[in-house]
C-alpha cells in the first residue's frame, strides 16, 4: 500500500493507524491462541480453567494421551433428527487443550438431519466419507448457499455461521469434521432458543417469531423448553 501517510492531517493518519492495528489484532485473535509450548495434555480433572486446563505434569504424560480413538465409534441416529454427533474435543480428548484443533464424527440416517447450529469460537470444515448430503449455510447477510455433496467431497462454514447437513440419499451418510479450535462450541440453533433452561419467555419468542403464544408452546414442548 504507497498512502503516503506524512501528506495527511494528523486525524486522519490517526485513524488509518487505529484501522489497520484493529484488523492485525482481530486477524491474529480469530482463533485459539497459539501454544506455547510443545503440548500442554489437559488436566480436566481440576475445578478451574483459564482458556484451556492446566497441563498435566510432563512426568506423567504417556503416548496414550496423544491418540484417541472415539470417533471411530459408530452413533446411533435413533432420535427425531435421525443424527448424531462424536465431539472429539478438548473435553473428550484433553490431548488437544491449547492446540487449537479439534475434530468430530456426524452420521446422518437417510432423511435426517445435523440440525442448524453454528460454532462461535471456531471456522469447520468437512468431509463427506458416505452418502449424499445437502450441506448449507446462511451469511450474517441472509444469504443461503448449499450443495449436495458425495464421497470425498469437502466443505467449509465460516466461523460463527449458522449451518446444516441433510442426508438426501438413501444410505446413511458419514461426514468428518474439524475446527481450528479446540473447543468451538455448538449452539443448536432451535434447542437455543426453544429449550434453554430457565426457558425465554413465550411473549419474547411470539414476539420475534411474529407467532402466537400457542405456536410457541407447541415448539417448546418439542425442546424440553
Ligand atoms: C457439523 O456441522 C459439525 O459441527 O460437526
Ligand atoms: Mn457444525
Amino acid at each position: 500500500m504507497s498512502i503516503a501517510i506524512s501528506s495527511r492531517r494528523p486525524r486522519e493518519t490517526f485513524v488509518l493507524v487505529a484501522t489497520l492495528v484493529f484488523n492485525f489484532l482481530f486477524l491474529s485473535l480469530s482463533s485459539d491462541p497459539d501454544p506455547l509450548q510443545d503440548f500442554c495434555i489437559g488436566d480436566t480433572s481440576v475445578a478451574f480453567s483459564v482458556n484451556g486446563f492446566p497441563c498435566k505434569a510432563s512426568s506423567d504424560v504417556t503416548a496414550d494421551d496423544f491418540f484417541y480413538d472415539g470417533l471411530s465409534r459408530e452413533i446411533s441416529t435413533n432420535n427425531s433428527f435421525g443424527s448424531g454427533v462424536i465431539m472429539g474435543n478438548v473435553l473428550a480428548f484433553p490431548g488437544l487443550n491449547t492446540l487449537g484443533i479439534s475434530m468430530n464424527r456426524v452420521e446422518i440416517a437417510p432423511g435426517g438431519i445435523n440440525p442448524p447450529h453454528l460454532h462461535p469460537r471456531a471456522t469447520e470444515s468437512g468431509i463427506v466419507v458416505n452418502g449424499t448430503v445437502l450441506v448449507g449455510l446462511i451469511t450474517t447477510g441472509n444469504v443461503f448457499y448449499s450443495k449436495n455433496l458425495t464421497a470425498g467431497e469437502m466443505f467449509v462454514v465460516p466461523r460463527g455461521l449458522v449451518h446444516f447437513q441433510f442426508n438426501i440419499g438413501t444410505e446413511k451418510a458419514l461426514i468428518f469434521t474439524a475446527f481450528n479450535s479446540h473447543l468451538p462450541g455448538n449452539v443448536l440453533v432451535a434447542v437455543n432458543l426453544f429449550g434453554s433452561n430457565p426457558a425465554v419467555p413465550d411473549d419474547v419468542l411470539s414476539k420475534a417469531f411474529l407467532v402466537d403464544r400457542s405456536v410457541v408452546d407447541e415448539i417448546k414442548s418439542k425442546f424440553g423448553g
